[in-house]
């Protein structure tokens, strides 16, 4: 009897779908999840619910449609049975209960020298997010990406999703960064200075701080915490070991 291995519990949310009805559920589960995250911890992020709830529904499709954008969703099967179609990713998403989630930004090209490099979220203030570089562009560069938005329900905290979420992202960074012959991948992070354990999450994966500095865009300019991890875009094993330890 050949055994199948278990289906991720993480998923990509994919940029194209079958149906119209498909991508309104997915994208009315993005728009909850991520207004639950901006209720239930408003100092977490740079944004507000006050401000996101306002979102039109244009304005959450055009986040899940941005071609710079990948987002994860950590995701627990309601009934896991062989019926159900669990190895289809979007039925998954539309059936499962989402525990939280992540987004990936970028690829950016980091320039040579100046401030950007050991701050590299600075190549995406200010900057148009839905615009990369060409990807012919990468072969021999600097390819720089964000993680935003990292969110798991409070009543599932410490179980890890925080974990595989980040490092799905990771993964996915180095292989689109190896894939476009990219030199060098760094992944940056910023995190409200006085959230240590969205702070610990980062550092047991990598992550180093850099610096600290301020963040506008919510209620109040926020001290916030900059940090980055470079990945090994050569390895051709996977970035991390068993359990998710970083075996590099
Ligand atoms: C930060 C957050 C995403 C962590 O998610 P999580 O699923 O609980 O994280 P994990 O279970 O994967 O934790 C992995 C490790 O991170 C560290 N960690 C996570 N939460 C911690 C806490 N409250 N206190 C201390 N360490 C913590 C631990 O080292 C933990 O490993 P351990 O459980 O084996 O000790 C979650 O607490 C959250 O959603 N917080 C609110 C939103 C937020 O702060 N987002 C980050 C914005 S930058």
């Amino acid at each position: 009897m050949t055994s199948r291995t278990p289906p991720e519990d993480v998923i990509l949310i994919p940029k194209e779908f079958l149906s119209l009805s498909t991508l309104k559920g997915i994208v009315e589960r993005y728009k909850g999840n991520r207004l639950e995250a901006l209720q239930r911890d408003p100092n977490a992020f740079s944004s507000t619910y006050g401000r996101e709830s306002q979102f039109a529904y244009e304005t959450w499709l055009s986040r899940l449609e941005n071609p710079l954008s990948k987002t994860f969703v950590a995701v627990e099967d309601k009934d896991p049975t062989p019926e159900q179609n669990i190895y289809n990713p979007v039925q998954r998403l539309l059936e499962s209960e989402w525990l939280g989630q992540a987004t990936l930004l970028g690829p950016k090209v980091l320039p040579q020298e100046g401030a950007e490099t050991s701050k590299p979220w600075q190549v995406f203030s200010g900057t148009n997010l839905s615009e990369g570089p060409d990807f012919k562009t990468l072969g021999n560069a600097h390819a720089t990406y964000l993680i935003v938005g990292v969110f798991v329900l409070p009543d599932r905290r410490r179980k890890g999703h925080g974990r595989r979420l980040i490092e799905r992202a990771l993964m996915a960074a180095r292989d689109e960064a190896k894939s476009a012959s990219a030199a060098r991948a760094t992944v940056g992070i910023i995190v409200e200075s006085g959230n240590n354990s969205a702070r610990r999450l980062y550092e047991r994966i990598g992550f180093k701080i850099q610096g600290e500095e301020l963040a506008v865009g919510g209620s109040e300019p926020l001290p916030v915490i900059g940090m980055t991890k470079d990945i090994d875009i050569e390895s051709e094993h996977p970035v991390f070991g068993v359990c998710g330890a970083v075996a590099q």
